[in-house]
């Protein structure tokens, strides 16, 4: 993916759908899910966290009240961003910048947790990301992050035909997002379902703009490329299939730096 469509993958989170959906949380499970991410990173007083793809700053901003902690939060966004200024202005505990979670600005073993909540789908470099938050935590650091994750097989082609780069075009199976943190030095990886939490936001779609595709629709890259000419099948038939193949859930998953 070049720097233009990973531009395309923040705005896609800026667009007017998503805030009337989610509202400050952009993704499943709000901060309830937060608060399991942070129990199981062990978040405590003396921690330093560092939030990839911060959005609109709501988890950095929960974390420093409910725990007292420092919280740094990065966004490729510069609308998230400045939302973030807005809440944490005068914070000496939280602080943010606009960044790539692939190229991380910071020093090696700068953090105890780093946290990913609905943004490691949206990488297209995901080897690169995970070394550089291996780099960054301290040992016996905690990476936990939350997202889609996909439970059936879905092949090249009909993941190409998907245009808009939200974090289901971009899942992984559980076992490969494992594979991955493992290859790259993480251990004792621990996974939880959360796909209750994702069912949840599709009733939310279904309700607000009377189904997925309608939704889909209103994004500002539309939801798929058409097939080749000469082929029957729509767009949104393209979408479709790649839902039923994926059969996309969502999860909690935790790695230790050794
Ligand atoms: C689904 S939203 C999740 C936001 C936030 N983590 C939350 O829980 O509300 C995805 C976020 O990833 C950001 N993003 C996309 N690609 C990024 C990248 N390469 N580096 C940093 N942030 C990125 C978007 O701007 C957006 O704010």
């Amino acid at each position: 993916m070049d720097g233009s469509a990973k531009r395309s993958a923040a705005e896609l989170y800026e667009s007017c759908a998503f805030d009337q959906l989610l509202g400050e949380s952009l993704r499943p499970g709000g901060l309830e899910l937060t608060a399991r991410v942070a129990d199981i990173a062990g978040v405590a007083q003396n921690s330093t966290v560092l939030d990839i793809a911060c959005g609109k700053g709501t988890t950095v901003v929960f974390l420093a009240g409910e725990y007292g902690c420092k919280v740094v939060g990065i966004d490729l966004s510069d609308k998230m961003i400045d939302l973030c200024w807005l809440k944490i202005r005068g914070s000496d505990q939280v602080a943010v910048l606009r960044g790539d979670a692939e190229d991380l600005p910071f020093r090696a073993g700068s953090f105890d947790v780093v946290i990913s909540e609905c943004s490691f789908s949206l990488l297209p470099d995901k080897e690169r990301a995970a070394r550089g938050i291996e780099r960054v935590l301290k040992r016996g650091g905690k990476l936990v992050m939350t997202d889609i994750i996909l439970r059936g097989e879905v092949s090249q082609e009909l993941r190409g035909q998907i245009t808009f780069a939200c974090c289901l075009a971009g899942a992984w199976r559980a076992k490969e997002y494992i594979g991955l943190l493992e290859r790259v030095g993480f251990r004792s990886s621990y996974l939880e379902d959360h796909s209750t939490e994702l069912t949840q936001v599709a009733y939310q779609i279904g309700m607000a703009f009377g189904s997925i595709d309608n939704f889909v629709g209103w994004l500002p890259q539309g939801p798929c490329r058409r097939k080749g000419e000469g082929t029957a099948r729509t767009s949104t038939e393209s979408y479709q299939e790649f839902v039923r193949a994926a059969r996309p859930g969502y999860a909690l998953l935790a790695v230790t730096k050794p």
